[in-house]
């Protein structure tokens, strides 16, 4: 294996038609910029690229929506988009869009390569046409009835009840959303990517990191949750996936391909294409500005072996960079392929899943106006609670208790009380000390000094956190960060140099240039988190801002040799205000804004609420035979979104039955759960797995689902009705 000479990280392109949430956030774009200040502050050479996906269905069906060009729509989020990442501090070298001609040319030639090559196969399909619209219907576009579950709002590409993945044949009385039209069948040809001929190749380069019988990458270094999503993937069988789609908003496939004539490529051929044509613009940008530079140098890092390529994703999109991209990237030849892929999982918000649909979410836009000057503390919060294996929690209240216990109690009393008393004992200056100035239990001969033993814990804290920024583990490369702070304000309350001035000067010379060295360490620890914080400490300090330019290996380099950070005779600047503290008002008042949309809503959804169903005589209803149960066992169903396989325990006996709920209830924390069970519906095969009855649960307004559950002192097995 060798060790990456550069990186290209790319974070995933967001779609431009509707606003970011800290879902996002905390999701692919934090964890990229963490981990990017990172290696650039350890003097690797990195390219970090972004950009707006700009293509797809979702975008002209939301443009039809609103009345308005697709072009209308994504201009308004490009910008939007582009404006929200530099304001919380996305340190992208570049942030490009799909829409470009540039991005146009580069995905039509790749798809020209791989046709050239006899890459793709032409297949001929029947496919759904609105002939009043005059169009093939992308899958989002028909609506019809699941055939799995009956829910009558099921997508062509997937039942949003019950999670099946369907293609739109499956429907039953489908509509396009278009024109509210029956659609027709009509023939239609596409390009296929036969995936199913990779299997072999793709399953040795995620199970074993190989690629062409050579080690590739270390695939324990990849997260469980993403191989383990790859491989029931690959289990699952892989079948041939159309690389084109009829539409008229797109990249089109090139002219003098027969046939071309209004295909465009699919939106998930040409998107993560969006990562290379962004890093030829940065190539581009900097050969007009620096006369050494070269248009070409892009492919320095997507073609050289000594580059490492890092996709920071969502979970959603694991499949697509893992599989998908690989297979089009190895089949066109000459790229590199993704070494790792470290996928979060979601964020939910007051225990509710974050959705855009219901207004359920921390818009990034309304934060940054209603928060200005906070945006480390969104990092911050994002970081601690990042969803890196497990999805994980954003509350009002859990951010204010990590600012003000954190950010404030902690970490800016540490730096406060450091600045305030070297300006008050030295005039700012970093005091010299006499190392001979020995402090109790270290004074015999041969020893290192105090401050020695000081500056080796300092250098073993930072070295350690490191190793976790190294590893992508964010979550635990923040806590030591904290840790650093905490040991900080323990070790001025354990000295008490405001006691000790008095009487004993040069012990508190002693204690407060360790003080001053960890200030110093955490400006520059606390970079890739709070690069703003970081700034205002080093203001503080009377240092420039970090370079990103090694300066974290030049400090852990000079901590190493015993050098100090901050040398004797530096004067540093006043204090400042690192971080107020959070009022509960301003709490409240997010707490209700949420509520409010909520309830701005609820007039609409009131009426928006299921229409009540025919009448049904009273036979009909005694024929349903309802009982409580017991889930003893759920787990999710591979390849799903949305299913668990529960075991439910009915007193006389144990029934397997399959629910749609996998995105709102934890397997684990459902079992023992008591439940009412529809016991006499007839068995249905769900995705392979026979499900034998119903658990009824109940959904409110904002889609939260809850078991309709008998009292728990109530045995299994009892009768309902
Ligand atoms: O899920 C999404 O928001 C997609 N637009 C991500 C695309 S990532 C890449 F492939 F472009
Ligand atoms: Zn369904």
């Amino acid at each position: 294996m060798h060790i990456p000479e550069r990186y290209l990280v790319t974070s995933a392109l967001p779609y431009a038609n509707g606003p970011l949430h800290v879902g996002h956030l905390a999701g692919a774009y934090l964890p990229a910029d963490v981990y990017v200040r990172f290696l650039r502050l350890m003097g690797k050479d990195v390219l970090f690229v972004c950009g707006s996906d700009e293509h797809g269905a979702a975008i002209t069906l939301k443009a039809r929506k609103e009345g308005i060009s697709p072009r209308e729509i994504v201009d308004k989020y490009h910008s939007q988009f582009a404006e929200t990442f530099e304001k919380i501090g996305m340190s992208f070298d570049i942030y490009h869009r799909t829409s470009s001609e540039l991005h146009h040319r580069t995905s039509a030639d790749f798809f020209k390569t791989l046709y050239e090559k006899g890459e793709l196969t032409e297949r001929e399909s029947e496919q759904y046409y609105d002939s009043e619209a005059g169009q093939f219907l992308a899958d989002r576009y028909i609506k019809g009835e699941c055939p799995k579950c009956s829910f009558d709002e099921a997508y062509g590409d997937q039942c949003e009840n019950c999670g099946a993945t369907l293609s739109p044949t499956d429907l039953i009385n489908p509509v396009s959303t278009l024109t509210d039209s029956t659609p027709v069948l009509k023939k239609t040809r596409h390009w296929y990517l036969p995936l199913d001929k990779y299997e072999d190749w793709l399953r040795a380069y995620i199970s074993e990191g190989e690629l062409d019988g050579k080690e590739h990458h270390d695939p324990s270094l990849w997260k469980n949750h993403v191989l383990g999503q790859c491989k029931s993937w690959i289990d699952g069988g892989l079948e041939p996936r159309a690389m084109t789609r009829d539409l008229d908003w797109g990249v089109g496939v090139p002219a003098e391909i027969p046939g071309s004539e209004g295909k465009k490529l699919y939106v998930w051929l040409d998107a993560p294409i969006g990562y290379i044509s962004a890093t030829r613009q940065w190539a581009i940008n900097r050969a007009k500005n620096e006369p050494e530079a070269d248009p070409e140098d892009w492919k320095k890092y997507w073609m050289d072996e000594k580059s490492c390529l890092i996709h920071f994703i969502g979970k959603d999109n694991i499949v697509f960079h893992c599989l998908i991209f690989p297979a089009i990237l190895k089949r066109h030849g000459g790229y590199l392929l993704p070494h790792n892929v470290p996928a979060n999982q979601f964020m939910n918000l007051e225990g509710r899943k974050i959705s855009t649909s219901r207004n359920w979410a921390v818009w990034m836009k309304d934060y940054l106006e209603r928060w200005d000057g906070m945006e480390d503390s969104l990092r911050y919060y994002c970081v601690k609670n990042m969803p890196e294996q497990r999805d994980s929690e954003f509350t009002w209240k859990g951010f204010q208790q990590s600012h003000n216990n954190e950010l404030v109690n902690n970490l800016a009393n540490f730096v406060n009380r450091v600045i305030v008393l070297t300006n008050k004992y030295y005039d700012g200056v970093v005091p010299d000390f006499d190392e001979n100035t020995l402090l109790e239990g270290n004074d015999e001969l041969g020893m290192p000094s105090y401050h020695e033993v000081e500056i080796m814990d300092l250098f073993d804290r930072l070295d350690s956190l490191c190793e976790s920024l190294r590893s992508c583990e964010l979550r635990n490369a923040l806590k030591k960060f904290m840790e650093l702070s905490a040991y900080g304000n323990q070790f001025l309350q354990n000295h008490q140099p405001w006691k000790l001035q008095k009487e004993d000067p040069e012990t508190v010379k002693v204690i407060m240039n360790v003080g001053l060295q960890v200030v110093c360490a955490l400006s520059i620890a606390m970079h890739p988190f709070m690069p703003f914080g970081s700034a205002k400490i080093r203001k503080m300090l009377n240092l420039s801002p970090l370079r990103e330019e090694g300066d974290f290996l030049t400090a852990l380099d000079q901590l190493s040799e015993g050098e100090l950070l901050l040398k004797s005779g530096h004067q540093i600047g006043k204090a400042e205000h690192l971080f107020t503290r959070i009022p509960d008002e301003k709490i409240e008042r997010e707490l209700e804004l949420l509520q409010n949309t909520g309830e701005e809503k609820q007039e609409k959804k009131e009426q928006d609420r299921p229409k009540l169903k025919e009448n049904i005589d009273f036979d009909s209803f005694v024929k349903l035979d309802l009982r409580t149960g017991t889930i003893v066992a759920a787990e999710k169903i591979p390849k799903t979104d949305k299913l668990l396989k529960l075991e439910v325990d009915l007193g006389f006996e144990k029934r397997t039955i399959v629910s749609g709920i996998a995105e709102l209830h934890e397997p684990k924390k459902i079992v023992g759960q008591k439940v009412t069970v529809v016991a006499n519906l007839a068995p249905k095969k769900l995705r392979g797995v026979e499900s034998r009855g119903m658990i009824l649960m109940a959904e409110d307004d904002n889609g939260r689902l809850e078991f309709v559950a008998p009292p728990k002192d109530f045995e299994n097995g009892f009768a309902v009705g």
